[in-house]
């Protein structure tokens, strides 16, 4: 066994991490929705013009919130990409949604905006999109189908920190959207997440969900004199200690995020043009779209080609991972899916391979994995 020497991911620490840390264990409030819970959520609200911003133990968490705020009822469908994570498509089915899958594009993993109205019925009550790797999806498009139809849409935003559509914010396009700060994410608290509310309709409801159900949201601010149960809800939100965690990585966000752009730019000069010769595909920027250098990925020839390749770098001592399976096609939800095909989906669930991507890859590690992809046999496995 060849004992890995670059890793896939690598949280990284800015250094006030413990520091805050310590700050919230000694105000005697560590609970949740306190001071550092309050300073990330303006953060947010004032950076991406959000008009809500709750943070969460996950984007799990977030999306399930956004099923509740959504009132997802047993027979609602929802329209889903079917390459995603299995969250975007599990918090609806738990309350009760039919999922409904769509494809790919065919130069991007994200949904095929132009393949979403036909999957719209009378039973549809949302669309969820996922801006896979950061990169935005057609929301124009999207949002068009949403007036159209009176639909909601819920953006899942997991990967998407920092990134814009035609200028604006991913997250705050959309009814309400999702964040991830698990820790492969661009920031990150471990675990954790964020619901960004943009329509207002949905603000008072979206604190009393995270707050199991109780209008203490309103009590801590002193508008009401006494709180209790009011609604449907749970434990969505976090304590001080993982608020505090995050405080730190937001006040470094500009540096985090400069230095993994720098990162995927490097990654992009280095393979472009063995990409092209050997017809592999690397990311694709749209020209609506900015590239916040979440992830850098290969769509290779094959299913054959690109577990070589994760075989090859592993042998070289580096952690190629692939990414999601088709969850039309997953044990828990296949016997549910009546759609047809969906090709793209299937394409990026086989030959999609992604590379060590963390802020501290240091240039020599991320020259040596370059060259170590240009010394692979690429044309004898096609
Ligand atoms: C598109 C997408 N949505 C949701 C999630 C779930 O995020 P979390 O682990 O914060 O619950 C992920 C996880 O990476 C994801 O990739």
């Amino acid at each position: 066994m060849v004992l890995i020497t670059i890793p896939f991911n690598k949280p990284y620490l800015t250094g006030k991490e413990m520091h805050y840390i310590y700050q919230a264990v000694h105000s005697g409030k560590i609970s949740g929705n306190g001071m550092f819970t309050q300073k990330c959520q303006k953060y947010f609200e004032d950076r991406y013009g959000f008009k809500k911003a709750l943070l969460t133990t996950s984007c799990t968490d977030a999306l399930e919130m956004c099923a509740i705020l959504a009132n997802i009822e047993k027979g609602d469908e929802v329209i889903v990409p079917s390459y995603t994570f299995v969250s975007t498509a599990l918090a609806f089915v738990r309350q009760g949604a039919t999922i409904v899958f769509a494809d790919s594009r065919s130069d991007h993993p994200g949904i095929d905006e132009n393949k979403i109205e036909n999957l719209i019925t009378t039973k549809t009550k949302a669309i969820v999109p996922v801006h896979y790797a950061g990169l935005s999806c057609d929301m124009d498009k999207i949002m068009f189908l949403a007036n159209k139809y009176n639909l909601l849409v819920i953006e899942d935003a997991a990967q998407s920190i920092d990134s814009f559509y035609k200028g604006k914010p991913l997250g705050s396009i959309g009814h309400m959207a999702a964040f991830s700060f698990h820790e492969t994410k661009n920031i990150n608290s471990g675990e954790g997440g964020l619901l960004a509310i943009n329509d207002i309709r949905f603000i008072k409801r979206s604190e009393i969900i995270w707050e199991k159900g109780t209008n203490r949201a309103e009590f801590l601010r002193g508008e009401v004199n006494k709180y209790g149960w009011v609604d449907i809800g749970s434990s969505f939100l976090p304590s001080e200690i993982i608020a505090a965690y995050l405080w730190a990585q937001l006040e470094n966000l500009e540096d985090i995020q400069k230095q993994r752009i720098e990162i995927w730019e490097q990654y992009y000069d280095g393979l472009k043009d063995w990409a092209n010769n050997n017809d592999i595909g690397l990311p694709n920027i749209p020209d609506y779209a900015t590239n916040n250098g979440h992830m850098f990925y290969l769509v290779c020839r094959s299913s054959e080609q690109r577990d070589k390749l994760i075989e090859y770098l592993n042998a070289n001592a580096i952690l190629a991972v692939f990414h999601y399976l088709s969850l039309h096609k997953s044990d828990y939800y296949r016997k549910e899916h009546k759609g047809g095909d969906l090709p793209f989906s299937d394409r990026y669930t086989d030959r999609l391979l992604r590379l060590p991507f963390f802020f501290e890859l240091s240039q020599l590690d991320l020259q040596l994995i370059i060259k170590i992809i240009l010394n692979f046999p690429v044309k004898d496995i096609v």
